[in-house]
């Protein structure tokens, strides 16, 4: 069974979600929580969008984890502890690896079956390191298990907590403080501000692969929480938020329409949008500052050749 197929298991209303979903889409403005993207075909389909032309953030964070791989090792200490947050594959964190060779690799991620799927992978490719996942929610505080010991290397790449908003990503970087100790270091990618003439065709994409992921939040409430959306009736939306330094999607309803889901009538204004997703941007002394404020100093930032991302080594 693989990644995909195990996200499936976990349905909206064997997460709780159903109440959250009503929730969000009762406000005003309509809301629906990010973790819905992440079933079966939204797992495949976020894989087809870092593989898109004009999501450059997967490219250009892997280009400079390469290049700095040989810094990373004369920087950070031999034999660690390698934590990743939000491990669902350990490509990138591969590449760590093979630059730290670390006593021991702990990804954290939420998704047990994921987990599962990475340690069989890792016992083929890496047969030697052991391996150790952690199935926890990491926005939530973490009980490191003992015999970790302090030399510990924290990695949250992809620029996930671009998906935080600003006060929750320094809640983030506050915990990851404590989890990984006074002697710690977090290796952390962020997707740099920019032009929104390069930053909307990132998340509005000329084969609509980005789309077809907004949109199957709606096609997952019709196969899970009893919902109705017609989904022709819907349209992707992408906004740069120039003021909250972040692009925003939505799905904007085409028409007046009443949707059910879960036995409740949910009405829609022509226009009217479902606020689905931010994606925060950080400009380097912007980012700096909320890493101090969670305690970190900036040992190291690197950027790719386009300086499109940026990777930083904070301690
Ligand atoms: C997972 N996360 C970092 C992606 C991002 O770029 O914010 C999610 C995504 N949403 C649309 N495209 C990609």
């Amino acid at each position: 069974m693989d990644r995909a197929q195990r996200a499936h298991e976990v349905s909206v209303s064997d997460m709780g979600l159903i109440g959250e979903v009503l929730a969000g889409l009762t406000a005003t403005p309509k809301t629906l929580p990010p973790k819905l993207f992440y079933d079966a075909e939204g797992c495949a389909l976020f894989g087809a969008i870092t593989e898109l032309p004009e999501y450059y953030l997967t490219r250009a964070e892997t280009a400079i984890l390469r290049t700095i791989a040989p810094d990373l090792a004369t920087l950070l200490p031999a034999q660690a502890a390698l934590v990743e947050y939000g491990a669902s594959d350990e490509a990138k964190g591969a590449i760590l690896i093979g630059a730290l060779a670390p006593r021991l690799y702990m990804p954290i991620d939420i998704a047990d079956g994921a987990l599962a799927d990475l340690q069989a992978r890792m016992a083929h490719s890496h047969p030697t390191l052991p391996v150790q996942p952690l199935v926890a929610d990491f926005m939530q505080p973490l009980v490191m298990p003992s015999g970790i010991g302090d030399r510990r290397v924290g990695f949250f790449p992809g620029s996930t907590i671009g998906n935080l908003d600003p006060e929750a990503a320094l809640a983030f970087l506050r915990r990851a403080r404590a989890d990984l100790g006074a002697a710690g270091a977090l290796v952390i990618g962020v997707d740099l501000e920019k032009s929104p003439a390069r930053l909307i065709p990132a998340y509005d994409d000329a084969a609509c692969v980005t789309a077809r992921f907004n949109l199957n939040m709606l096609a997952r409430l019709n196969r899970e929480a009893g919902a109705d959306f017609v989904l022709e009736r819907f349209a992707h939306q992408v906004i740069w938020n120039a003021a909250q330094h972040r692009i925003e999607m939505h799905l904007r309803s085409e028409v007046a329409q009443v949707v059910m889901v879960a036995g409740q009538a949910i009405h829609f204004a022509a226009g009217e949008t479902i606020h689905t997703e931010n994606s925060h941007k950080y400009a380097v002394p912007r980012f700096q500052v909320l890493a101090s404020r969670a305690g970190w100093h900036t040992d190291q930032v690197w950027t790719d050749a386009d300086g499109l991302f940026a990777v930083y080594l904070l301690r």
